[in-house]
């Protein structure tokens, strides 16, 4: 298969969808001035000054005179969980190689659209937190976003290929968007958004073979790391002097935002998970949906592809849910409404820990 002709079909349809009407909203939100620009003197300075010095241009800093093959799979194919399946085996190699770049473009785009709402959601955090020092940080945390969505909008020119949004990605993160208070907003971009970036991240960065790539991810993610952070020290406090009504209404917010990820609520077959986009991977690919979820259900039956290979983060478990947790957003009530909606919680701490102090890469 000639995988740069399936390409630009790809990039026009991903480049359409980006530019309809619906994409525009109108969305009154508080806007806070302060007049106290005294600085904090705590952990959010500290962010902050860590953020001015670790700020890099990408002109300079990476590799952008390496050759990318579009054809070739950009990561090893060994961690990829689709290559543990039975009737994947029975593909041809090209099929496999071709189905490997595309299912890696189709992530690689959903980075580039996350970015442009992360930059969205922290100019919107700058504009509405009343505290100046949280504005500092929120502005420089818009200029990090600005160099995200400029790098994987380069990468993925690259490799030629641009996917359309994932419907659940752009659905949270206008939940989060159009939110009617910048708490909301932080819990839905810091904690949660930036929880599964930083475990995606973590995994691109683990097993590509692409040493642009490579070096991309790992800067991100350095940033990266700024943000989940500031999303536990700036708003720990905040909701912890919150009355009890409020923090319930955060918390249920929170639990919205998480279902929307989870697929909860919906039929949870394997069909129902899979977006437009990734259909799309399936037929560049030449292959069959109904063969592929056919494999993909004897292959969760068979309880191989369940398992994630050792270095690699499952975000919800490692990094949000234990987010979520610490600031107080797992109450009582939303608690019960997680076990209908078969959520697990998890509050194990180290791997968030590890990763916001200075660790970006899990051990
Ligand atoms: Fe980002
Ligand atoms: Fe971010």
């Amino acid at each position: 298969m000639n995988v740069m002709s399936k390409s630009s079909e790809v990039m026009k349809k991903g480049w359409k969808v980006s530019m309809t009407p619906d994409d525009i909203y109108r969305h009154p939100m508080d806007i806070a001035w302060t007049f106290n620009y005294e600085l904090s003197g705590d952990k959010v300075e500290e962010l902050y000054k860590r953020a001015k010095q670790n700020q890099w241009d990408s002109d300079e800093y990476l590799p952008w005179h390496i050759d990318v093959d579009p054809s070739k799979p950009l990561i090893n194919a060994r961690s990829d969980i689709y290559h543990q399946m039975p009737f994947f085996k029975k593909l041809s190699k090209s099929q496999r190689e071709t189905f490997t770049a595309h299912s890696t473009a189709q992530l690689l785009s959903q980075f580039l659209h996350g970015e442009q709402g992360a930059l969205m959601t922290a100019a919107c955090v700058t504009h509405s937190v009343p505290d100046a020092t949280a504005k500092l940080y929120a502005a420089t945390q818009t200029m990090d976003e600005a160099r995200h969505v400029e790098v994987y909008a380069r990468y993925c020119d690259k490799i030629a290929m641009v996917y359309p949004m994932s419907p659940w990605l752009k659905a949270l993160i206008d939940a989060t968007l159009t939110s009617d208070r910048y708490e909301k907003v932080m819990i839905g971009m810091n904690m949660i958004v930036e929880g599964l970036a930083l475990g995606a991240f973590n995994n691109m960065y683990r097993t590509t073979q692409c040493e642009l790539l490579k070096k991309l991810t790992f800067n991100v993610m350095r940033d990266e790391s700024r943000h989940v952070s500031f999303g536990h020290i700036y708003l720990g406090p905040v909701i912890a002097k919150l009355d009890e009504a409020e923090r319930e209404d955060l918390a249920d917010f929170a639990f919205q935002a998480v279902s929307i990820l989870t697929g909860a609520g919906t039929a949870n077959t394997i069909a129902s998970r899979v977006d437009p986009g990734f259909m799309e991977v399936l037929a560049n690919s030449g292959i069959d949906a109904d063969d592929f979820f056919a494999g993909l259900q004897e292959a969760e039956d068979a309880g191989i592809v369940q398992e994630l290979p050792p270095g690699q983060i499952h975000s919800i478990k490692d990094l949000m849910m234990p987010a979520l947790a610490r600031v107080g957003l797992i109450t009582p009530t939303v608690r019960k409404k997680y076990e209908e909606a078969g959520i697990p919680i998890f509050d194990d701490l180290r791997v968030l820990e590890a990763m916001e102090g200075g660790h970006p890469v899990a051990a």
